[in-house]
């Protein structure tokens, strides 16, 4: 039993095996050489495993646009993020549509090859306005976007080899096993987190508040690029590790990570992450405030009305939208902007420049705001 269908109805795989990979590795040397950027490394493997499903490949200039302009594929299932793979016009020009081209990581690990449709160049202001919503290059999205090559290549994949040495392998599942593994455990309905940081009590509010009406829960953390001040993705799955161990039933939750890179994109990533999550096979996926946002770009519940664009039968994930949360001292527990009367004056609430300065002088934020085995960790990270 398959508890939910991948996005537009199956599971994708890219990735060859046997005697066809043989032969087409043998093919690489004859081929022109393409060397990936990490975040379009991280694109290929979610495009191979199937988390991005129903991609087969790098877009084409039909889904480019009609994914920028329209938030949908051109064959009108919901898509929020155009997945690219950019060169300079330089190499743009050296290349023939309807060749193959090998795809390396760092100039030497073959990844696969680009079957190569379409070359095309694109409007990356249009891109940076219409996707983030700005075309300031303070956006780490839009800074990522604007460092990219002048041409876009599209066309399917076919995958040789996984990423070089990728980072945590023990919890780096495919969807074909986080889907395995709901089905051992039992569990139907299952609700998906996204975080790129380490848990605080808010996020333990909301994910609990979440697995009251579900199954299971998948702890999804990003572990793709994500800007440099964010919070390491080691330290972060130690905490992840230590939450899971000390406050959640063995039972109930299970941690995975998903190896995207993050874009900062706000509303329209919030939508990007819950169709990831469906092909991971979740059935439910959380949206908190100003969820995958940066900066003062978006405001704080517009990845929760972004939603009311979608068909939900076609999106095919509910989204569970949680207030804005934290510790009441008159309540005398965690709650919401939707459950709590009292004034502002009364709730424990700390901004991450705040905590990273309390973690780096050593100092235990408040028990109300973080739990103690993760600040440990954390202010232990930060003496390195
Ligand atoms: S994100 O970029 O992955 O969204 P983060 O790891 O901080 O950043 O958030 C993970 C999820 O928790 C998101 O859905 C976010 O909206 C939600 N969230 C974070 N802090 C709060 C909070 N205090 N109250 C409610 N939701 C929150």
């Amino acid at each position: 039993m398959d508890t939910i269908l991948a996005h537009g109805g199956r599971l994708i795989n890219r990735e060859l095996s046997g005697v066809e990979r043989e032969a087409l590795l043998e093919r690489i040397p004859s081929m022109q050489r393409i060397s990936l950027r990490p975040r379009e490394v991280s694109d290929l493997e979610m495009i191979a495993n199937g988390a991005f499903s129903p991609l087969e490949g790098f877009m084409c200039e039909d889904d480019y646009i009609a994914v920028r302009g329209n938030k949908h594929l051109a064959s009108g299932l919901p898509w929020t993020i155009p997945v690219t793979l950019s060169v300079g016009e330089d190499i743009a020009k050296r290349l023939a549509e309807g060749t193959d081209l090998a795809l390396f990581e760092n100039g030497e690990h073959v990844l696969g090859v680009l079957h190569l449709t379409q070359k095309f160049r694109y409007d990356k202001e249009r891109e940076a306005e219409r996707v983030y919503l700005t075309t300031e290059e303070a956006h780490p999205g839009v800074a990522a976007l604007y460092e990219q090559g002048e041409f876009l290549l599209g066309g399917r994949i076919s995958v040789l080899n996984r990423p070089y040495n990728p980072a945590f392998p023990s919890y780096r599942l495919d969807p074909r096993e986080t889907r395995d593994a709901f089905k051992k455990k039992g569990w139907s309905r299952v609700v998906a987190f996204q975080t790129r940081n380490p848990i605080h009590r808010a996020h333990e509010y909301i994910i609990k508040c979440a697995l009251e009406v579900v199954d299971g829960l998948l702890l999804h953390p990003l572990v793709g690029e994500t800007k440099s001040d964010d919070i390491p993705a080691d330290v972060r799955m130690r905490c992840y590790e230590v939450m899971l161990a000390n406050y959640f039933p063995k039972t109930r939750a299970m941690l995975a990570v998903n190896p995207a890179a993050m874009r900062y994109a706000g509303p329209r990533e919030a939508v990007f992450h819950a169709i990831i999550r469906k092909n991971y096979g979740c059935t439910h996926f959380i949206v908190g405030r100003d969820h995958a946002g940066v900066g003062n770009y978006y405001g704080t519940y517009d990845a929760h009305y972004i939603f009311n664009e979608f068909d939900p039968e076609a999106l095919g994930i509910t989204p569970m939208f949680f207030d804005h949360s934290f510790y009441c001292r008159s309540c005398d527990s965690m709650a919401s902007n939707k459950t709590c009367p009292h004034d502002s004056s009364d709730h424990v609430t700390l901004s991450g420049t705040k905590v990273r300065e309390m973690l780096s002088r050593g100092e235990m934020p408040p028990r109300e705001f973080s739990r103690a085995p993760v600040a440990e960790i954390l202010i232990e990270a930060m003496k390195k």
